[in-house]
């Protein structure tokens, strides 16, 4: 990725801390390891320079920008109109899922709300970078409720849709009929291929240490693999809770950040109280990833495992996977087992979304002056002095 890409996505506010003089060759060096050459099948340059404006162009033309490429990720119970509003307003793109909304005359009335509320923003601060909204769709055959949710989609036009566990292909032709992309979330490099041969336009590449419903693909690994067959625009998530793993993800040739985890402790999202406290006062060791609770692997707090009865290390066997969103909210499992990824250390304390993504600029344009003050002659000595620059939380 590079400089150009990432002044792109910065949008007025973004603009990096200047590294300082960079001795000749310095840039090369940084992105030499990873550049074009090692990547003769990786298709067209989607990890190299991409022309001005090419972020608004990912997000349909419809004249969208970032602040930041990140998504605050769809999560099941979590995100609703104001996380979606807060994260749209602070510039990221603001996702959730439509499950969430039962029955369908919510969903209607949650999709008025979201694009009401960032008309008015717009109305109010022009000049302001909005990030776009997002909808996240399950297209699992057991979802009888999609195609009503298909006609809101039609209906409102958020400009991403997310397709998760099933086929992007229902989607397809109802988003691209208003200009709208269609994003595959995806945990194997099998579902990354067909999902790009159903026409997704993007992948979310769920990976290793997620939240929620987990991949068990390395990142680094996940986007290297995807990018030998896939030219479009990848998303990756899965225990990135900073500006420096947002960085590090771009720098790998990824387009976008996933951070699910790290917006549920936000005052916006619907999480109960004790589960965002449950939050700040967990690690990456009070996790545990199973299958029994859903019937697919999830990774969930084992805090709240013991406090429903449930002993982390005996888990009920796998059942029957049922994502039905005509059914009642009640019946799931997800209101009192809570789920987190391996980013959770990172969380403090409950703040509101535009503190966190203020964080997460602050500790982006950090990395990238770190990656850009790199160059050879002076690894050992920059990696030193840059090393004990970054601070164990970021101020
Ligand atoms: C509580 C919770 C609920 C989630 N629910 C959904 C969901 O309904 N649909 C979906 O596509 N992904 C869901 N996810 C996954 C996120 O969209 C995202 O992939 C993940 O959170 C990224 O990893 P991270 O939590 O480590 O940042 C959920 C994640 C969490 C933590």
């Amino acid at each position: 990725m590079t400089a150009a890409t990432l002044t792109d996505a910065g949008g007025p506010s973004a603009g990096p801390p200047q590294a300082g003089p960079r001795p000749p060759g310095g840039q090369a060096a940084v992105s030499g390891g990873r550049g074009a050459p090692e990547r003769p099948s990786a298709g067209p340059p989607q990890a190299g320079p991409r022309p001005p404006g090419g972020q608004a162009a990912v997000f349909g033309g419809r004249g969208l920008s970032v602040r930041l490429p990140l998504f605050a990720a769809p999560m099941f119970l979590v995100s609703g109109p104001e996380l979606v509003v807060a994260a749209c307003k602070a510039g990221i793109v603001g996702a959730f899922p439509t499950p969430n909304a039962r029955p369908i005359e919510v969903l209607d009335d949650w999709m008025r709300r979201i694009t009401d509320g960032l008309a008015r923003a717009r109305d109010e601060q022009p000049a302001h970078t909005l990030g776009p909204w997002c909808a996240n769709l399950v297209t699992h055959r057991s979802n009888e409720r999609l195609p009503d949710d298909l006609k809101l989609v039609a209906r409102y036009q958020p400009p991403v849709v997310v397709t998760a566990l099933g086929s992007p292909k229902p989607a397809i032709e109802v988003v691209h009929g208003y200009g709208g992309q269609v994003f595959a979330d995806v945990t194997t490099i099998a579902l990354a291929r067909k999902a790009v041969e159903a026409g997704a336009d993007g992948l979310a590449c769920v990976c290793a240490g997620a939240g929620g419903h987990t991949g068990q693909i390395n990142p680094f690994a996940f986007v290297s693999a995807v990018r030998e067959f896939f030219s479009g625009t990848i998303v990756v998530g899965g225990g990135i809770s900073d500006g420096w793993g947002l960085a590090g993800a771009l720098a790998c040739g990824a387009d976008y950040v996933y951070m699910g985890t790290r917006f549920i402790a936000t005052t916006e999202s619907m999480a109960k109280p004790e589960y965002k406290q449950m939050l700040v006062d967990s690690n990456v060791e009070d996790l545990i990833v199973s299958a029994g609770l859903t019937g697919t692997p999830a990774s969930w707090l084992k805090p709240s495992l013991r406090a429903n009865g449930l002993d982390p290390d005996n888990l009920p066997d796998t059942p029957q996977r049922n994502y039905n969103s005509n059914q009642n909210l009640a019946s799931k499992r997800w209101m009192d087992v809570w789920a987190a990824g391996q980013g959770v250390g990172a969380i403090r304390e409950v703040e509101p979304v535009a503190v966190v993504v203020d964080r997460i600029e602050r500790e982006f344009n950090a990395a990238r002056a770190r990656l850009g003050a790199w160059a050879p002659a002076a690894a050992s000595s920059a990696a030193t002095t840059t090393a004990s620059t970054r601070p164990s939380t970021a101020a």
